[in-house]
Parts: C-alpha cells; sequence; structure tokens
C-alpha cells in the first residue's frame, strides 16, 4: 500500500489555502477547508456537480464517472470532479462560479397573522432574604418559597446545570435576581434585567432560516437565513442519510455540521441587537422534514430510509439544548415539533399552523415545493397530506446548467420568436438556471412550440442545437459568455424537469381524488417555500403541474414553515394547536396509493390535460 503523503493545496479565486492528504479527495478537502462545492450526489460521483479545473500540479488518474460527466473540450482545459481527484504533488485548484454553493437567495420572510403571546418560559423578579445563623435553609428551597410566596409561581425542579452557578449568583447580585421558568422548573438565574430570548428555527434540507424572537413580546427581533452546510453531504435527504448509515463518523458530522451552523446563526442574530448574548436564549423551537429531525437529534434512520418509511419518534421532543450542543442560557429546551410521517415532518405542521387554512370556506390546497414536496388538502374540517419525491430539480440540481438561487442564476425567462430575455439574480453575469428559472423555460418551451406534450425538443428553431449527439436550447451562448460554457437546457434536463412536475402533479391529482374534489373546487391554493415564492405561477400552469384556476385563488406565502415555529415558540396555545394538528392530519404514504403509477405518468405529458 502506498504511504500516505501530505501537499499543499490552494483553491482560486477565494484564495483558500490548506493541506492535502494523497488519501482525501479534492472534494474531502474543500470539506474540511470549510468551501462550499456543491456535492449534489454527496460525492458518489454521479451527480457531475463537483466541478474544478486543476491549473498547477499532478492528480489521480481520470475515472469512468468523470468521462461520463465532461466533455472532451472540458477534460482537456484540465476539468475534473473533485469527488474523484486525488493529490499527487501540491496543487492550484479554480473553482467555477457554479460549482459553489453560496451565496444561495435564502428566504426568511413568512407571513404570520397576530399571535397572542402566551409564554412558555416566564421572566419573575424574586428579592429574597439572606440566609443568617437563625435562617439557615437551602439556596435551592429560598428560591422555591420566594417565587411561590411572591409571585404564586410553584416550582419543583431547578435545572441540574444551573444548580452548579445559582448559589454565586444570588449572592453576587445580593438576592435580587431574575428566574426564568418553563413549566414548573427554573432553567435559568441571572441579574436583573436580563432579556428573555427565543430562537424559532426552521431546519430544511438546503436552507436554515433562524428568527430571533423576544419572549416576552413575541416580537422578532432579528431574521436570517443560512445554507444548510450539511449540503456537502448530498443534495437531498436520502443521500446524507445513506452517508449516515454507512459511517458513523458521517452521522456525527452531520450533526456537528447543524449544531454548529446553528450556534453561529444564533451569535449572528444577537449581534443584531444591543447587548444581547446567546446566553440569552431560554427556548429554541425546530421545525424541519422528519429526515432533519432524526439526523440532528441522532435518532436511528434504517427505517426511515427504506418501506414503509418509519419515522423513530412522531410525538414533539423537548431536549436541552445543551444535550445537542447548542450555546443558550443554561437550563434552556429547544422543542421539536410532531413530525406527521416518514416524509412529512413539523415544518409542514409548522406551515399549516401558520397559515390556518381550515378557516378558509372552501377547500384549500397547501403545497410547501422543494426537494421533497409536502402537499394538504384541507376540506371538510379535515386535513390529508402526502410527500412526493419532486427531486432537487426546484434548487436548480440535476439540471446540466442547473445552479442553487445565487446571484447571476437565471431566475426568469421570456421567449418571443428568436429572441429571448432573461434576468438573473442581483442582476449579475449569469451563471446557470436556478429553479424559477428552469420552470419558466419548460413553459416557454412549451408555449413557442419548441417542445411538444411529450416534451422533445424540436429541430427547427435557431437556438436548438446537437452538442455531443445530444439536442439542447441554447439560453446563453458561448459568444455572450466571452468564451465560457454555454447555458443550455438539455433533452435530459427537460425529462428531469417533466418528472420533477408529474411526481407533484401527481401527488396533488391523488390527494384531491381521495377527497372527491375536482380542482376547480379548491377555494384556495397556498404555495409556501423559497421555490413556492419566486416561481411565476403562470408557468407552473403552462406546464400542467396546477391547474388553471383563478390567478387570485393562488397565495404565495413566504416561509411559512418558520412563521409557524416563531408562533410555536411565543404561544403556548399554539404550540398545542401544532401538537394537536399532528393527531389530527391523514398521512397518505404515496407508496401505498394503486393509481400513483399510472397517475405519474399521466402527468409527465406537459400542458393542461385536454
Ligand atoms: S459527482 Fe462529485 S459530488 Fe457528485
Amino acid at each position: 500500500m502506498d504511504e500516505e503523503r501530505r501537499y499543499h493545496i490552494e483553491f482560486q479565486p477565494l484564495g483558500i489555502r490548506g493541506e492535502i492528504s494523497s488519501e482525501q479527495s479534492l472534494l474531502e478537502c474543500a470539506r474540511e477547508l470549510q468551501l462550499d462545492l456543491i456535492s449534489v450526489c454527496g460525492g458518489a460521483g454521479t451527480c457531475g456537480k463537483c466541478r474544478i479545473r486543476v491549473i498547477k500540479g499532478a492528480v489521480s488518474e481520470l475515472q469512468n464517472e468523470e468521462q461520463d460527466a465532461l466533455s472532451r473540450d472540458e477534460i482537456q482545459r484540465g476539468f475534473r470532479l473533485a469527488c474523484r481527484t486525488y493529490a499527487k504533488e501540491n496543487l492550484l485548484i479554480e473553482i467555477p462560479a457554479e460549482s459553489l454553493s453560496a451565496p444561495q437567495r435564502l428566504q426568511v420572510e413568512g407571513s404570520i397573522g397576530p399571535i397572542r403571546v402566551d409564554p412558555i418560559v416566564r421572566k419573575v423578579d424574586v428579592s429574597l432574604t439572606a440566609p443568617s445563623l437563625s435562617d439557615a435553609e437551602g439556596d435551592d428551597e429560598r428560591l422555591y418559597q420566594g417565587l411561590e410566596g411572591q409571585h404564586g409561581v410553584l416550582c419543583t425542579a431547578i435545572d441540574r446545570g444551573l444548580l452548579s452557578s445559582l448559589s454565586s449568583v444570588m449572592r453576587k447580585n445580593d438576592w435580587h435576581v431574575s428566574a426564568k421558568v418553563r413549566a414548573s422548573e427554573v432553567i435559568s438565574v441571572s441579574s436583573r434585567g436580563n432579556r428573555s430570548m427565543g430562537v424559532a428555527i426552521d431546519l430544511g434540507t438546503t436552507k436554515i432560516a433562524g428568527y430571533l424572537v423576544d419572549l416576552e413580546t413575541g416580537q422578532t427581533l432579528a431574521a436570517k437565513g443560512v445554507a444548510n452546510p450539511q449540503i456537502s453531504y448530498g443534495e437531498d435527504v436520502i443521500a446524507r442519510m445513506n452517508r449516515a448509515l454507512v459511517s458513523s463518523k458521517d452521522a456525527l458530522a452531520l450533526q456537528t455540521l447543524v449544531v454548529d451552523s446553528l450556534n453561529t446563526l444564533c451569535k449572528e442574530l444577537c449581534q443584531q441587537i444591543p447587548d444581547a448574548t446567546p446566553s440569552d436564549i431560554d427556548e429554541f423551537v425546530i421545525v424541519g422534514n422528519t429526515a432533519m429531525h432524526h439526523l440532528v437529534l441522532r435518532l436511528p434512520i434504517e427505517q426511515l430510509v427504506g418501506a414503509p418509511y418509519i419515522p423513530a419518534v412522531k410525538r414533539a421532543m423537548d431536549v436541552k439544548a445543551r444535550d445537542l450542543g447548542l450555546v443558550a442560557a443554561t437550563g434552556a429546551y429547544v422543542h421539536f415539533v410532531p413530525n406527521v410521517g416518514g416524509f412529512v415532518g413539523g415544518d409542514h405542521l409548522a406551515m399549516l399552523l401558520a397559515t390556518k387554512p381550515w378557516e378558509t370556506r372552501g377547500p384549500v390546497l397547501a403545497l410547501d415545493i422543494g426537494t421533497n414536496t409536502e402537499v394538504s388538502v384541507i376540506a371538510d374540517g379535515q386535513i390529508s397530506a402526502l410527500a412526493c419525491a419532486s427531486g432537487p430539480a426546484f434548487e436548480g440540481a440535476h439540471i446540466s446548467c442547473g445552479v442553487r438561487a445565487a446571484s447571476g442564476a437565471i431566475d426568469h425567462v421570456r421567449i418571443e420568436g428568436e429572441k429571448l430575455n432573461y434576468h438573473t439574480i442581483q442582476n449579475r453575469e449569469p451563471i446557470g438556471i436556478c429553479g424559477s428559472g428552469v420552470f419558466d423555460i419548460l413553459a416557454q418551451l412549451f408555449i413557442n412550440g419548441i417542445i411538444n406534450r411529450n416534451g422533445r425538443l424540436e429541430a427547427g428553431h435557431p437556438r436548438v442545437r446537437v452538442r455531443d449527439s445530444r439536442r439542447e436550447f441554447v439560453v446563453v451562448g458561448e459568444d455572450e459568455r466571452k468564451g465560457g460554457p454555454a447555458i443550455t437546457v438539455t433533452q435530459d434536463d427537460i425529462r428531469e424537469l417533466q418528472l420533477a412536475k408529474a411526481a407533484i402533479q401527481a401527488g396533488v391529482t391523488i390527494l384531491l381524488k381521495e377527497k372527491g374534489l375536482s380542482h376547480q373546487d379548491v377555494e384556495k391554493v397556498i404555495l409556501a417555500g423559497a421555490f413556492g415564492t419566486y416561481l411565476d405561477i403562470s408557468s407552473i400552469i403552462a406546464i400542467g403541474m396546477l391547474r388553471a384556476i383563478p390567478m387570485e385563488r393562488y397565495r404565495q406565502i413566504g416561509n411559512a414553515a418558520g412563521a409557524g415555529a416563531r408562533a410555536a415558540l411565543v404561544s403556548a396555545r399554539e404550540r398545542a394547536e401544532v401538537t394537536r394538528l399532528a393527531k389530527h392530519v391523514r398521512y397518505i404514504e404515496l407508496a401505498t396509493v394503486a393509481e400513483f403509477n399510472k397517475t405519474f405518468i399521466e402527468a409527465i405529458a406537459i400542458g393542461q390535460e385536454v
């Protein structure tokens, strides 16, 4: 066996330098150096997204997967897949913009109606009498008596971690302290005037949205979105769970990455508020899909990955923040909203909690579109929900020139005859096409007769050409990119998009049919999530994913899961409501629906059903 060697490596244009072992792929090294290289397949060599260019230095032999993923021209120019390339000497590497996953457009806004604050954690100021030889009561008992005697707050426990600092904090503050009480437990004691804050987290597969909230007023003090760092282990939850299943080291890394990212996020949120620190955080609420929930709690996932896709835990959970590694007040808790089923988690419940679709008179269709799309139909006082494996096309992944919604991503496209107009995020030079852009293109190709109902690219349009024996549509040509590779949509991309739209369309059709409803019966269609917010509804209707019902029935509502998490953070009543909802939602596992395959195949055709 060859001896392990270490080399110097530099990644350009970011100028990040470090060391690489000869046994480490360039992707693994990039992760270690905290570089967000896109790796949709988690390093399996199948997605072709982790492209880098070797500028200087010798690397391992080209592998079969790279020959499949890269064109001859790219290979000649030094392009390689980072997950399949190993160093043989010191290296200088270039990372093209489209291989970097950050920064993304991360949506944190979401509509939330007025919530009556009904705090889970109460701040209680107490003034205690100092002990003496004639009053030698224990410090804990003194606090219990003060809380009950002065405020009628009956407590039966003090957080175990708090006990080690309780005596000194009370003496240092001359026996005038603020106690934070959660149910009947004292979770922190500090000097008077300390604020009581909480953090609501929407833990998504691609992004994490965090909200710092004043627990006494319910006011959102600061909000921020960051990319989920687990992306370097795979774009979708299945890839990540498979990584966690084969390697306990990866399972731990997946959890640690999220916890570290949450700690950084909380610190940055606190920095936006004068004098606030993470030690003022008394409570967290986390909502996420079932897989994210299990990965962060290190719950077993074997039974979640294979049929019948069973969650290890469905009920709501309260765990100490410190047990997860989160920096917060001494005895702070993290509340996890319940899961509905294997692929419908607390984030969907939080979305329902925020939008309260049951208050609409007629039937409501609610969708949270993403890699995993959750769909609910709310009608006659009942809620039915299912999840569709729509895949990462909505995030721009699995599409040859797809990128996530970052600066320079093409997000809107219009075709008029031979002319094509596009818009990029922040009006930057185009780097690729993000989810809303690819679905716009699909719709525009269909409307302009460039593809037929089966999705076949027709020859004849000046932007349709053949490259490497594949037909493709040129969105931005090489000339416009000043010699850079053209941005195109290939026939394979169109197939991928058809599968994504068919998955959602089939899910919606099955749910409505199951309730005996037609699309025209639907009073309101709620579209949540970043993709649901930025997509052009007319495009989604043109391709047939949703039906042509009056436009005013559609609502694009932003990050409603985050809004629901905030509601569950500041109100015990809302928290009880979301817990009740979990029992009330009827979960349908698509794999058990007999007509799913037929419905799915029918939904692959583009355009409204005729
Ligand atoms: S091909 Fe390298 S991460 Fe997918």
